[in-house]
Formats: structure tokens, sequence, C-alpha cells
């Protein structure tokens, strides 16, 4: 199986060692191990020995996932090595060429490429506007069918902090269930809406045949441990998955379970942090854009770390992001890079130095551009 370029991660690897600031990154700020643990629980993780762990994932991590939900049990989780691996197995193993499948778009890449490079055929749930990127469910209910094996979706939404109201949610979860389809919920964003926008139920709550990913690598900023996980009440997925992983990595990496379980026991006070550093930068980004009004477009985000905002120089979004990569040494993703228009640049939200991301970026706006 051969699979097509992933072209916004081609563009974080051709950025690698060019930037120092970064104005697009979707996890919140990265934590270091001196915010997990005090310094007198050094001594005990010195101690920790590093044989192999569990083929699900520690029991004690998998009981804390459990309680983010209201009908899962530790038994219906496995860890994975980022959602990104989840992501891949759950593919894997429950898709075959040929199946039908029903993917929002646009869609972080590995959820619909993965099943198109399977041979299965994707069908795509555009938004109604490309630029805000609001999704209208009754559209995605009229393309499925009594052949649909799979819908996948991602709220809230890379890269455009895009919604669905619970009513939604529940109208796609009655179309699965008429279909007898899976449903693939990629939920790494949840938790972290706006101050006056609800959580959406996970789905794997409502639906036995759905399967809710997410993990602790953009909320609770510890992309580095390699850590998520699927939830799931259809005993077949989770078989099916358990049994795939021999043949990969048979288990997640134990120390970071270990260090992710700490996380997850101060995940309420880390996520507010979050939550509050996500609000404070929206309202950076909205006054500047207001500022450069003759350039920038802002569009407020509903929930999680990205937005898009609409650039309107002379310059592609691309070519505009490589200036900027090159005089200012500042990262930013076009929206070409996400398969969307080139006159998107995607903001992410959630870094303590937003503030210095946008003064440079403000004084290239000012100096480079010709009119
Ligand atoms: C929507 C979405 N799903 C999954 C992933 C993969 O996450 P992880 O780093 O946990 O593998 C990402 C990473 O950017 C993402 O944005």
């Amino acid at each position: 199986m051969r699979f097509p370029p992933f072209q916004l991660v081609d563009w974080f690897a051709a950025a690698e060692g060019r930037f120092d600031l970064s104005l697009s990154h979707s996890d919140c700020e990265p934590l270091s191990l001196s915010d997990l643990f005090q310094e007198s629980e050094f001594a005990n993780l010195a101690d920790f020995r590093l044989g192999y762990g569990t083929f699900a994932g520690l029991e004690q991590l998998r009981s804390l996932v459990a309680r983010q939900y209201t009908t899962i049990d530790k038994n219906d989780v496995l860890i994975f090595s980022g959602v990104s691996e989840a992501i891949y197995t759950f593919m894997r193993t429950m898709l075959n060429p040929g199946d039908e499948v029903v993917a929002q778009s646009p869609l972080f890449h590995t959820l619909h490429a993965i099943a198109r490079s399977l041979g299965c055929k994707v069908t795509e749930w555009r938004p109604t506007d490309e630029t805000t990127c609001s999704f209208d469910v009754s559209a995605l209910i009229e393309l499925c069918n009594p052949r649909t094996r799979l819908i996948v979706f991602n709220f809230p939404h890379n890269p455009t902090g895009q919604m669905i109201s619970e009513s939604d949610l529940r109208r796609i979860i009655e179309t699965a269930r008429r279909c007898n389809a899976f449903l693939f919920s990629d939920e790494q964003f949840r938790l972290l809406e706006m101050p006056s926008v609800a959580t959406l139920p996970a789905a794997c709550d409502l639906y036995d045949k759905a399967v809710s990913v997410t993990g602790i690598s953009k909320t609770l900023g510890l992309g580095g441990l390699r850590i998520g996980w699927l939830a799931t009440r259809c005993e077949e997925v989770i078989a099916a998955a358990k049994e795939y992983r021999f043949y990969t990595t048979e288990m997640a990496n134990t120390p970071c379970q270990v260090f992710a379980i700490r996380a997850l026991e101060r995940g309420d006070e880390i996520l507010a942090r979050n939550r509050r550093c996500l609000a404070e930068n929206v309202e950076r980004l909205r006054a500047f854009a207001e500022q450069h009004r003759e350039r920038l477009v802002f569009h407020s985000p509903k929930a999680g770390t990205m937005t898009m905002v609409e650039q309107k120089s002379p310059l592609t979004s691309t070519e505009l992001c490589e200036r900027l990569l090159d005089d200012k040494r500042v990262f930013l993703v076009p929206g070409n890079a996400m398969g969307m228009s080139d006159r998107l640049l995607r903001f992410g939200l959630g870094r303590d130095d937003f503030v210095q991301g946008l003064d440079r970026l403000g004084d290239f706006l000012q100096g480079r551009i010709p009119d």
C-alpha cells in the first residue's frame, strides 16, 4: 500500500530549523517534566523499571481515560502511540477495498488518506462556505446510504475551530445507525471549547459502533509523549485493533504512559490554563487582524486551538509563509498545505509566545509586501 504525500507534515518538515517562533502549531503550550512532577518525585521515577508494559495500555491510564466518558469502561480503551497510530490501526483493520466511506473535508490528512490508499470509495462532505468552513449536517446525511461502511469527522475541527451542535451530532448518529455504519470521531481538540461553547458528547457514548479518538498531544501540550487512545463499546473494533498491533508497536511506550497518568490526574488544572491562553490569543488575533484590516480578515473559532484567517496581499499564502519564514523566522501554515484556498492562513492559538509571533508578523506585513 502506498500513501499520497502528506502536504501539511511536508510543510512542517521543510521548515524544521528555520524558525524560532510559531504562529501555527496546533498544540497547547508544551509542558516540561517539572510542570508535571515535584522535584521530590524525580527520585521515584529513577526507580521505574523499563520492561514491557501491557498490550492494551496501563490499567491505571485506561481507568483515568474512561472517566472522560459516561458509558466507557477501561476495557473499552486502547492506548496507542499518539492518535496517529489509533487512526491508522482502525482504518487498516476495519476497512476493505471498495468500502464506501463518507469523510468530512477538509480533514486531518490520515483520516481520509488511509481509506483512499486501501482502495475505499471516499465521498467528501464539504463545507457550505469554503472560507469559514461551516458544515451542514443535512448535506452529510444526504451523502450516506445503506452501503456506507464508515462516516469520519472531526469536531472541534482542525484547522478552522468550527463545531456542530449536539442535536446535529445526534442526527449524524441516527444516520449511522440507519445505515449500520461505523462512525469515527476524531475528538483530538475536545475539551478546548471557547467560554460560550458547550462541549459535545463523545460519539462513543452515543452509539455502539462509534469510535472516539483523542489524546494528550494537543489539549495538554504533551505531543512528545506520543500517547493517544481509542474508545469504543464495539468489541469487534477492540479485538481487531489489539490483534493488528502485534504487527506494529505491540504496545505504547511505558514511561510515557506513566507521565500521561500524571498529566490526566492534573488534567483539569492544565486544561483551565490552556483554555485561558486560547481565549486570550483569540482576542489578540482579532485585534491584530482589525489593525491590519486592509490585509487580514479574521473568523472567530468556536473551539480547539486553531482558526483560519483570510489574507488579501498580492502574494499567495504559500509565498507569504515562505517569505515570513526566511525574513522573520516565524512559522505559519498556508491553506494550500491543507487542501484549502491559498488565500488562507492557519493560526495556532495555544502558545505562550503568540504575541511575539504577531509582533514579527506585524513588522513583516508593514515592511515587505508590495501593494
Ligand atoms: C485532528 C487530528 N487528529 C490526529 C492528530 C494526530 O495526533 P497525535 O500527535 O496524537 O498523533 C492530529 C495532529 O495534528 C490532529 O490534528
